[in-house]
């Protein structure tokens, strides 16, 4: 297992990580965050208290593996993400194909999905911890109509529902209708839950190892639990705040690795909801590149000096490929020889060479390849950091007041 973040380009000096101020306000976060007794931080050390107590979900998963062909996962945000970049990145074997979606108000989308799996065997996991969400809940309506016409007074073995342990629509349903459930954990926000059967149904279901991944997750709960200058999580946390204090408005995180492109989207998610509030916080954004290299490249480059990047690089990749057989004449010849990953390497190293020379602040992360082990270390990393983060900005991490106005405005148009 491999786990870096170079500050070497991030334009904090090293001596900064010691400072008393910073120590001592990250000696209390610790303390909070760890306490055990403050609201919305179950998942700090969820990996090791479950790390042996996920037998009930592999339970629900091995009959939906046995016996379907496709699972539905329902919902929104951070209902879904952390699966979703999960599955994205980690190659997996398994024949259920795993699909998602509520993920806005589309009709079509919805239909076509449906639609698409009704001559398969179909499972259908809702998850929502509010068990209210709207997108969730019209796509819940969808999928019991679908599963009524197909499997008839039968439906109710072909759905799963992932929501709050006592209260919420879903949780009567589910105890109304008798239909299997699985809970999300108590204090434990949307963005924060990947590692609950929030995340983890959907993922073994789609053949992923979550034994592996716990043990990253595991991994980096007990080695990023010192109070100390460092911690990486600190590390990482304590750059954000000082370079959005010098002026920094915008995080971008950058990778070259197309499958850790949802990471990104989950990475983005969980910073915008967990710090944007307050009028405070950095804007967050994820790239993917070479291609993003071709749109906003040109931004960072040259654009109003208001942004840092953190890259998101992997050591070693899984499938590479000589580049042979160039004709003599094309502009490429000179690649003649090397590897696609080469070439990608050299792309990385100049990109951050030319965007450090454009003096903007870069960060940098590696993992040694992309598995479970290593995601589950990277998941619980961003988590901790970004809770440590919002709390040197001095907002509440766990909760989106914001979010609230949208669908206050929408049920008056709709009333
Ligand atoms: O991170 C969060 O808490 C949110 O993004 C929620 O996950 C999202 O709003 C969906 O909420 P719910 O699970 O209640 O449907």
């Amino acid at each position: 297992m491999k786990f870096e973040l170079n500050l070497t380009d991030s334009q904090i000096k090293e001596k900064e990580f010691a400072k008393k101020k910073y120590l001592t306000n990250f000696e209390k976060i610790n303390a909070y965050l760890h306490s055990g007794k403050e609201e919305w931080t179950t998942w700090v050390d969820y990996p090791s208290k479950n790390i042996n107590c996920l037998d009930e979900i592999k339970t629900i998963a091995n009959k939906i593996i046995k016996d379907g062909d496709v699972l539905i996962v329902l919902g929104i945000g951070g209902s879904y993400l952390g699966a979703f970049a999960c599955l994205s990145a980690i190659r997996s074997e398994t024949k259920v194909e795993v699909v998602f979606t509520g993920i806005n108000f589309s009709n079509e989308d919805l239909c076509e999905t449906f639609e698409k799996y009704k001559n398969k065997n179909v499972y259908v996991n809702v998850i929502s911890k509010s068990g209210t969400t709207t997108e969730t809940m019209i796509a819940f309506e969808y999928a019991v109509s679908f599963l009524k016409s197909k499997y008839n007074n039968d439906y109710k073995e072909h759905l799963i529902i992932t929501t709050d342990k006592n209260k919420g629509f879903l949780r009567e349903y589910a105890t109304k209708n008798n239909v299997a459930s699985l809970e999300v954990p108590d204090n434990m926000g949307g963005r924060y839950s990947v590692l609950s059967a929030v995340g983890t149904l959907p993922l073994l279901c789609a053949g992923v190892d979550i034994d592996k991944l716990f043990k990253g997750a595991y991994k980096a709960e007990k080695e990023l639990q010192a109070s100390n200058e460092n911690n990486l999580a600190y590390r990482y946390a304590l750059s954000r705040y000082l370079l959005n204090k010098r002026g920094k408005q915008v995080e971008l995180l950058s990778t070259f690795y197309s499958r850790l492109s949802n990471i990104g989207a989950w990475w983005t998610q969980l910073f915008a909801e967990s710090e944007g509030k307050d009028k405070k916080g950095l804007f967050v954004t994820n790239l993917n590149f070479s291609t993003d290299l071709h749109s906003v490249g040109q931004f960072i480059q040259q654009g109003t000096p208001i942004v840092f990047e953190t890259f998101l690089s992997v050591d070693t990749v899984q499938n590479d490929r000589r580049i042979v057989q160039i004709d003599k004449d094309s502009p490429i010849n000179y690649l003649e020889g090397k590897t696609v990953e080469e070439v990608n390497l050299a792309a990385q190293k100049g990109t951050i060479e030319a965007h450090v020379s454009a003096n903007v602040p870069v960060l940098q992360i590696l993992i040694g390849k992309i598995d479970e082990e290593h995601m589950g270390y990277l998941l619980y990393f961003f988590e901790l950091a970004c809770a440590i983060s919002g709390k040197f900005l001095g907002v509440n991490p766990f909760n989106q007041p914001g979010v609230e106005d949208y669908k206050r405005n929408m049920k008056k148009y709709l009333s």
